[in-house]
């Protein structure tokens, strides 16, 4: 109901109980409560609960810019740490982190921490970008370790590659054209990458990279879900599952169901901007 008319309608109660008063004063008492002044008191409380109300709605909207500001300039601090904390990989120029699609400076960060402790010599990935160019050059510098990309995209799949070579680390890794095409994955069909025959054929996958398909995509609900039914076997004993944007409500719902259907495997939620999630083998 428009706030305006509650009021009236709260005044108009007031009136009319009021009113009621008055008349039952008159008939036991000389009281000199008149129609007059219950009129009066009405539009008086309709006018104060008008305006309590509005008070109420701008105090609600201003607590709510306030929390939003907040969080926004959380984001932004988390950004530039991890910003700050990729400066060890410098790169030959500038990288977008965290414009839109690409992993967010704080996820890159905790991406190049476990790739720094973990030292996976096979790295598989879905969906190729900025993380791409940060491991493959983190991988020329450790002398060891491949990324193996797959990008559903063919033209920003080109766009990777050309950027591998201008940053001189093309020899550590390989971005795979893998168009999308209707899979089926337990009871339900995905859009799903076409897996290329070199990846179908690696044997201990130490890093698993699931940040694509995008999800507008698939109708599924759960576009990334495959990613670990099909690469579940090929998984070396160590291996690390990194899950970008695992704040979002079907990546949850996707977690949930592999813990569920993976009872060998265990997670953490690691708090980045889109939500970082970490799985791997139970010891
Ligand atoms: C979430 S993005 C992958 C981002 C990548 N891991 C990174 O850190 O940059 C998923 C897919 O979106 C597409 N994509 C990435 N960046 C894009 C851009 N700037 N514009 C349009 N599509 C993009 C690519 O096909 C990519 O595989």
């Amino acid at each position: 109901m428009p706030p305006l008319l509650r009021s009236l309608l709260i005044g108009l109660t007031a009136g009319i109980v009021l009113a009621l008063l008055a008349m039952a004063a008159r008939a036991f008492t000389s009281s000199p409560f008149d129609m007059q002044l219950a009129l009066a008191l009405a539009i008086l409380v309709a006018l104060m609960h008008w305006w309590k109300s509005g008070l109420a709605r701008r105090i609600d909207e201003f607590q709510t810019e306030s929390r939003k500001g907040l969080q926004h300039l959380g984001e932004q601090m988390a950004e530039a740490q991890g910003l700050a904390q990729l400066v060890p990989y410098e790169h030959p120029y500038p990288l977008p982190f965290g414009g839109g699609w690409a992993l967010t400076a704080d996820a890159a960060a905790l991406l190049a921490r476990e790739v720094a402790l973990n030292r996976p010599r096979v790295v598989v990935e879905l969906g190729s970008g900025v993380s791409t160019l940060l491991m493959a050059r983190m991988f020329k510098e450790m002398g060891t370790g491949k990324v193996y990309s797959l990008d559903h995209d063919a033209g920003w799949a080109e766009h990777t590659r050309r950027h591998l070579v201008a940053s001189g680390v093309a020899k550590w890794a390989e971005v795979f054209d893998a168009p999308l095409a209707r899979q089926r994955f337990g009871d339900k069909e995905y859009d799903w990458y076409t897996v290329p025959d070199a990846v179908r054929r690696l044997e201990q996958i130490d890093f698993l990279i699931v940040d694509g398909p995008p999800a507008a995509l698939d109708p599924s609900g759960m576009p990334r879900y495959p990613a670990l039914p099909a690469f579940a076997a090929q998984l070396s004993p160590q291996a690390i599952v990194y899950v970008d944007d695992a704040k979002r409500p079907q990546e949850q719902a996707m977690l949930e169901r592999w813990l569920e259907e993976n009872p060998g495997f265990e997670g953490r939620m690691h708090d980045t901007v889109p939500g970082t999630y970490l799985l791997r083998r139970k010891a």
